[in-house]
């Protein structure tokens, strides 16, 4: 199977027949990357200044913005090239807002919007312990953001000035990654998610989903022969193209490249075209068991709609 489906036009805002919604959406609840060849994120002259590794504060990797406040996170820069930046990446995020919207409406209504984040230092030049460190192959679970299996789509931009690619490996289907490792991770204990919660340690509540979520994501990550050996192929998405993937389903890992943007959004499982298809549903069919509370996801479901 190729990993990418391509899909054409050149604008954000492209307005996309009803057949190439069709397809965007199977393809990507189908596990595979939606490819822009032609959509490119153009920086305007004023905004090439950042094309510079020292727009980061040099201790988080990534410059972050939080849509919903407008905070802008791990930048050096001070006073008006600050406020540029932050406006530089508030304008990726709505490119991405507008490519969403335009290519799956069907999501668009209940979606919530995460962070943006702007990548300007070199993906090897990352010193990371194994666990952040994202040139092995991993399904994304981050253990501060529980999210009882609301999907986690990005949306990824290539500004790169010297035509230089941003090269990822893509890895098994997420059914297969489980199915290898879900047999080694251990179980929640009972009282965990109290602690967590009480700790302050989870912004929320870390539900069965996350649990096993995060262990795989840590087990695929520290299993050195897995990440040689399992099937797996290399991608270079090219400077000036855009890409769009559930990083919880696909497994990836990235592995050469500077200046990439980068949009998270959260759609809530009952979206889907393909209910499942989605990690919560195969997490679930292999373990036999539920593992989020519906209520739960039903809480998610409100604070998007309240934000939409
Ligand atoms: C990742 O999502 O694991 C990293 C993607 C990238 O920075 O290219
Ligand atoms: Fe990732």
């Amino acid at each position: 199977m190729d990993p990418l489906e391509n899909i054409d036009g050149d604008r954000f805002d492209t307005v996309f027949p009803v057949p190439v919604m069709d397809r965007a959406v199977r393809a990507l609840e189908g596990g595979k990357v939606l490819f822009f060849p032609r959509l490119a994120f153009a920086l305007r002259a004023d905004e090439r200044a950042f094309l510079d590794p020292r727009c980061s504060d040099g201790r988080a990797k990534n410059v972050s913005y939080d849509p919903s406040s407008g905070a802008l996170k791990g930048t050096g820069l001070v006073g008006g090239e600050r406020d540029r930046l932050q406006a530089m990446v508030a304008r990726f995020a709505q490119s991405a807002r507008a490519l969403v919207a335009t290519l799956l409406p069907t999501y668009e209504r209940q979606l919530r919007m995460g962070r943006t984040s702007y990548r300007p230092v070199e993906v090897q030049a990352r010193p990371s312990s194994y666990r952040k460190d994202d040139s092995r192959l991993h399904v994304d679970a981050f253990p501060s953001r529980p999210n009882q299996g609301e999907r986690i789509l990005r949306v990824f931009s290539n500004v790169n000035p010297d035509g230089r690619g941003r090269i990822w490996r893509l890895g098994e289907p997420f059914e297969v990654c489980a199915q290898r490792f879900l047999p080694t991770l251990r179980r929640p204990f009972p009282g965990q998610r109290w602690l967590l919660r009480a700790t302050g340690l989870t912004a929320g509540y870390r539900s069965d989903y996350d649990h096993y979520m995060l262990a795989l994501h840590d087990a695929m990550k520290g299993d050195d022969y897995y990440q040689r050996h399992c099937r797996q192929c290399e991608v270079s998405f090219p400077a000036a193209t855009t890409w769009m993937v559930f990083t919880d389903q696909v497994s990836h890992a990235a592995m050469a490249g500077q200046y990439l943007f980068e949009q998270t959004f959260h759609v809530p499982v009952q979206c889907l075209q393909s209910v499942p298809s989605a990690p919560l549903a195969v997490l679930e069919r292999l373990l036999g068991r539920a593992l989020a509370a519906r209520s739960s996801q039903e809480a998610l479901q409100k604070r998007s709609i309240r934000a939409s």
